[in-house]
């Protein structure tokens, strides 16, 4: 007996140890020094979805498109000046990242709660994407914590690596490869989309032009998406895009997923199963997609002495 225990007591250590070898964060990096930042942070959230539930997918699609860019660091949040030049200015930003003013009355917040400059910008995107799923009925999950904020921001890396609506399924698999997140993780992140609206440029080519496209679908969204004009009119992502559901999922098996992209994932290839598995499983895709945003939220994070605090989310710190 006493050996087993004592086997069982190693087990239990080299699983501690592994946690933290692959990530030098905690969920309880902030508890001692600031134990309201969470509460905070969630109020902000909450009343920003609330006051327009869009903002839900716009926060959540801010620490994707951070993460992507050189790791979860906060850059994206970065204006231009002489010496930065902004991630907003990207192919994938420009007039569609949105939720900025969220994340400073966040930081404001928090900084006065915490009653100095303590929680990074790159934590906040990191809950508030996580608070915004919650508040639009979606799992929740412990975010590791402890990121540091960049100083240093790249245009070109986000338009190189920030995945785009044209892509087929290999080229999506190969974008999610150089972040170190596997098929399983592009399935389940992209079910992101189950929240929020794309603009007409991002999917008119897919609505007049490919097969795998159910045609009542098809007709209804050309009536707000003409051939020419009309390039930053909304539609839906899926057919709630309010509730985080596998609405998504089940869209893509009737060949209703609006962006190429998505329908990529369910077009014969590798990730059909999944796809349809998640659509049969609310459980199951709730808790890949946790899982898979912790591994997100752990992408190239500046921890320790690197990188910096920044005070206002959209400048460094000289
Ligand atoms: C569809 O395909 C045609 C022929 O390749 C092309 O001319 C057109 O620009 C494409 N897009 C739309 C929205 O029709
Ligand atoms: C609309 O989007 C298309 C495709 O991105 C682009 O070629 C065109 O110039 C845009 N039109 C306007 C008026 O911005």
């Amino acid at each position: 007996m006493a050996s087993r225990g004592a086997f069982q007591l190693n087990v239990l250590l080299i699983l501690a140890f592994a946690a933290t070898a692959f990530s030098a964060l905690s969920p309880y990096y902030y508890e001692q020094v600031c134990p309201e930042a969470l509460p905070t942070i969630k109020r902000v959230v909450e009343a920003a979805v609330y006051n327009e539930r869009r903002m839900g997918a716009s926060l959540l699609r801010l620490h994707f498109h951070d993460c992507f860019v050189n790791g979860c660091d906060a850059s994206l949040l970065l204006d231009s000046t002489s010496t930065i030049d902004s991630e907003k200015n990207s192919r994938a930003n420009q007039n569609s990242a949105r939720g900025f003013e969220v994340i400073d009355q966040i930081k404001i917040e928090v900084d006065k709660m915490c009653g100095r400059p303590v929680f990074s910008c790159a934590d906040i995107l990191a809950v508030a994407a996580r608070d915004s799923v919650v508040a639009l009925g979606g799992p929740s999950w412990m975010v590791p914590l402890g990121r540091r904020d960049s100083t240093t921001a790249s245009r070109t890396q986000a338009d190189s690596d920030i995945p785009s609506p044209f892509m087929d399924l290999p080229a999506l698999i190969e974008n999610f490869k150089r972040q170190g997140l596997d098929e399983r993780d592009l399935v389940a992140l992209s079910g992101g989309h189950t929240l929020g609206f794309a603009q007409c440029f991002t999917f008119r080519d897919r609505i007049y032009n490919e097969t795998n496209i159910d045609d009542d679908f098809a007709e209804e969204r050309r009536k707000t998406c003409p051939r020419t004009d009309g390039n930053t009119t909304l539609a839906p992502l899926d057919s709630s895009p309010a509730r985080f559901d596998t609405a998504y999922f089940n869209n893509l098996v009737e060949e209703e997923g609006l962006l190429h992209s998505d329908q990529a994932l369910f077009n014969g290839g590798s990730t059909d199963e999944l796809v349809k598995a998640y659509s049969e499983n609310a459980r199951a895709f709730s808790a890949d997609f946790a899982k898979s945003m912790v591994k997100m939220g752990n992408i190239k994070v500046l921890t320790g002495e690197a990188g910096q605090i920044r005070l206002n989310c959209r400048k460094v710190i000289n």
